[in-house]
């Protein structure tokens, strides 16, 4: 009896040592896929701020080896040990997780976490992006564009350019494409809809009495006129300093109409303490009167 207890506490221990040890497998068919676009220096930067905010605790700087003490060891995802790995695979275990390890499947969208693997890609002089099978088999244009600002002429220069079939990036003629500031809620279009040179190129005028932030900061972003959804495009989104300077209450300021977590406007304030204030004092003006009355009364 006593012998059966011990073997099968033994065949327990053991499973459990053979479980952590585990080594952390992807499918196969996991291994082989690819991003869905190829990745570009935004993305990479953009990858950077996720892997700051959620990776780095654990598994610290990049190239710095100065990951967390925990065990399984997270390691250094810029080390080779990480970067012999496919994309699928990196992407594959972004999503998944492993304890400690989170699974980032609901917590980033699909999107950042391959953001995240073309930060990762930028520590491996020697990677090469594969092909993204969806773009490789697309029969049609896809287009990335790019802005400048143009300070003398305040103008902004749209630049479009195209993936040509022979994998090579060629400029973009003949593009349709619009210019959008950020206002408070959405959007506005600026101008009307261009359509890029046989250079790639669509310049837009630039309002001069367009309210920007407390610097003159106007937020832009670019987008290509493709209602058919014939294209694959990249917009661009950036900020130059060509508005006019303005203080304006912005949607968080503390006391703006819209706002849900400040005071109510001063105004609103005052005009209702009066009005409250107005109907008590009549009240009282009435009571005492009616006191007035029975004293006349009584006397
Ligand atoms: C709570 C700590 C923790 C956080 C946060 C974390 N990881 Fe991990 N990660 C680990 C551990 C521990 C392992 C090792 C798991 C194993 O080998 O069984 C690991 C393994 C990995 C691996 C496999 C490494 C290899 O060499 O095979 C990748 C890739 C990875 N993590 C990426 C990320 C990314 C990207 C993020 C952020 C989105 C992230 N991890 C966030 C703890 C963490």
């Amino acid at each position: 009896m006593r012998f059966k207890n011990l073997l099968i506490i033994i065949i327990i221990l053991t499973g459990g040592v053979t479980l952590s040890a585990q080594t952390w497998v992807v499918p196969d068919d996991q291994k082989a896929v690819v991003a869905p676009f190829k990745f570009t220096p935004d993305m990479q930067k953009q990858g950077e701020q996720i892997y700051l905010k959620n990776c780095q605790s654990c598994h610290g700087l990049m190239g710095k080896d100065n990951w967390a003490k925990l065990t399984p060891p997270p390691g250094d995802l810029a080390k080779e040990k990480a970067q012999k790995q496919t994309d699928g695979e990196l992407f594959y275990r972004i999503t998944a997780g492993k304890i400690p390890m989170p699974e980032f499947r609901n917590i980033l969208p699909e999107d950042e976490r391959w953001w995240i693997v073309a930060y990762i890609r930028t520590f491996n002089p020697n990677y090469v992006q594969p092909n993204p099978a969806a773009l490789a088999s697309f029969t049609g244009r896809i287009v990335t564009l790019a802005m400048q600002y143009s300070d003398p002429m305040k103008k902004i220069v749209v630049t479009a350019s195209e993936q040509l079939k022979d994998g090579k990036t060629g400029l973009a003629a003949g593009v349709e494409v619009m210019l959008f500031v950020k206002r408070f809620f959405g959007k506005m279009q600026v101008g009307d809809i261009k359509t890029t040179n046989a250079q790639g190129l669509a310049v837009f005028e630039f309002p001069a009495d367009l309210p920007g932030n407390k610097e003159g900061y106007v937020e832009v972003t670019t987008m290509v006129n493709d209602p058919k959804s014939q294209m694959k495009t990249t917009p661009a989104t950036a900020s130059f300093a060509i508005g006019a300077p303005t203080d304006k209450p912005s949607l968080t300021a503390t006391r703006a109409w819209w706002s849900t977590r400040g005071n109510a406007p001063v105004w609103i304030i005052l005009t209702y303490t009066l009005s409250v204030l107005i109907v008590w004092g009549f009240i009282f003006y009435i009571l005492f009167s009616i006191l007035k009355i029975r004293k006349l009364s009584n006397g």
